[in-house]
């Protein structure tokens, strides 16, 4: 079976757990690709960048290479360090924290300001709107446009992972491309007439030995930083927020300690990893988990899975807030490691800390059954509609 066909949706994990427990690194035939679904067989793989190259790494295994989408994800060392070092300094938690968490906040509070009085969809009024409307900010283009970033960050997610010739709807992926390498161009000729103080400028002008980045670099840039945090934070504000739904107690703990709260957002990404997947490509013939793989072969590193190895984690398959490892791959590992990460972490810490303010409980709607995205990689609720009742004391200090 493909590990992202529809049939593994409904749950992955069991099917996860059968190829492992059959071996860490498995061959899958109709991926095409080595499975990685060991813990430590993954970490091996992501730590040693020389020895298995991302140019491939959100594209189809066989891909030869991505030209037309010249992006960190997919580049190696060394110009990879050198494209990376340019954006990095606006995700350091020291400016996350200082320049935008109040933003985050007024977001939040916005977004829960406009629910119905009765159903508070989480993730249409909540996970969706926020991260799209914060790193549109942070890249410096029009946050109210918003609707119109998610359509097209929507039909770009669809295409991740999936070989050209499978794409559903091509026609639409490319005039979602088209539409939104234009708007990013046109966006570019207004900083060139007037530089602004925003992270879109900074890329304009940035240099990489000696050189400004091509337009295909700055664009695929754009296109990674607008789609890579988006339908992942979505996801995972969703899935810590259906916990604090299916366990009420645990939501009066949280309430009562809001410490634990970091706590819930590091469980539910090992739990329900957003991204389950990414591609590798041996650069040589080289052995991983008792498998020789050999030089130019995909291997496919499963981070939901290595986040349930049970050889590495107790009972995997349980949500604990009080478990001591913190160290899933959820944001994977070794060199590219997500750049996002201290911005997803913020933003869902401040979205679950203002859903304990507001809400003293929350319950899925009646009759309502929770439906996966159908996306490759990714794992997240299509909506998770609730009733509540509101919170009747006043927040705690934190
Ligand atoms: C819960 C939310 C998120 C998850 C689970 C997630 C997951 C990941 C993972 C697994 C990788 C590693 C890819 C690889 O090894 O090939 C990655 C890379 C990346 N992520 Fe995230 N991400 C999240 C949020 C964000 C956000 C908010 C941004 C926005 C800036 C972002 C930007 C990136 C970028 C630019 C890379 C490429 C880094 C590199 O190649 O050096 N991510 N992310």
């Amino acid at each position: 079976m493909h590990p992202f066909s529809p049939e593994m949706k409904q749950c992955p994990y069991p099917h996860y757990d059968r190829w492992r427990d059959e071996s860490p690194v498995l061959w899958n035939a109709e991926m095409g690709a080595w499975l990685v679904l060991g813990y430590r067989e993954a970490v091996s793989v992501l730590d040693d960048h020389r020895a298995f190259s991302s140019a491939n790494s959100v594209f189809s295994p066989q891909a030869e290479n991505v030209g037309g989408f010249p992006s960190i994800i997919n580049t190696d060392e060394p110009r990879h360090k050198k494209l990376r070092a340019l954006a990095a300094k606006a995700f350091t938690p020291k400016s996350i924290e200082r320049d935008w968490a109040p933003r985050i906040q007024r977001i939040v509070d916005e977004q829960l300001d406009g629910i119905d009085a009765a159903t508070f969809n989480v993730v249409g009024d909540l996970a969706y709107p926020l991260p799209v409307r914060m790193i549109a900010e942070i890249i410096g283009v029009e946050s109210e446009r918003f609707p119109q970033f998610k359509y097209w960050s929507d039909e770009i997610v669809k295409r991740i992972g999936v070989p050209a010739e499978h794409v559903a709807n091509p026609a639409e992926f490319q005039t979602a491309i088209m539409e939104l390498s234009t708007y990013f161009y046109q966006q570019m000729e207004l900083r060139r007439r007037q530089p602004r103080d925003d992270l879109f400028t900074r890329l304009l002008e940035a240099e990489v030995d000696g050189e400004r980045l091509t337009l295909a670099e700055l664009q695929a840039f754009l296109v990674l930083l607008l789609v890579a945090g988006n339908e992942t934070t979505t996801n995972l504000i969703g899935s810590a927020v259906r916990v604090l739904a299916e366990d009420p107690g645990l939501m009066r703990r949280l309430r009562e300690d809001r410490s634990l709260v970091w706590n819930l957002i590091e469980e539910s990404l090992r739990y329900e990893a957003p991204i389950q997947g990414f591609y590798r490509k041996a650069r040589r013939d080289v052995e991983v988990g008792g498998k020789q793989v050999r030089a130019g072969d995909a291997l496919c590193v499963l981070y939901g899975a290595g986040n349930r190895d049970q050889r590495e984690f107790d009972c995997p398959a349980e949500f604990s807030l009080d478990r001591a490892r913190r160290d899933h791959l959820a944001f994977g590992k070794g060199i590219h490691y997500c750049l996002g990460a201290n911005l997803a972490r913020i933003e869902a810490g401040i979205a679950i800390n203002a859903v304990l303010d507001r809400f003293e409980t929350l319950t899925l709607q009646e009759g309502y059954e929770v439906e996966w995205r159908l996306t490759p990689f990714f794992r997240g609720m299509v909506e998770y509609p609730v009733n509540y009742s509101a919170a009747t004391r006043t927040a705690p200090a934190r």
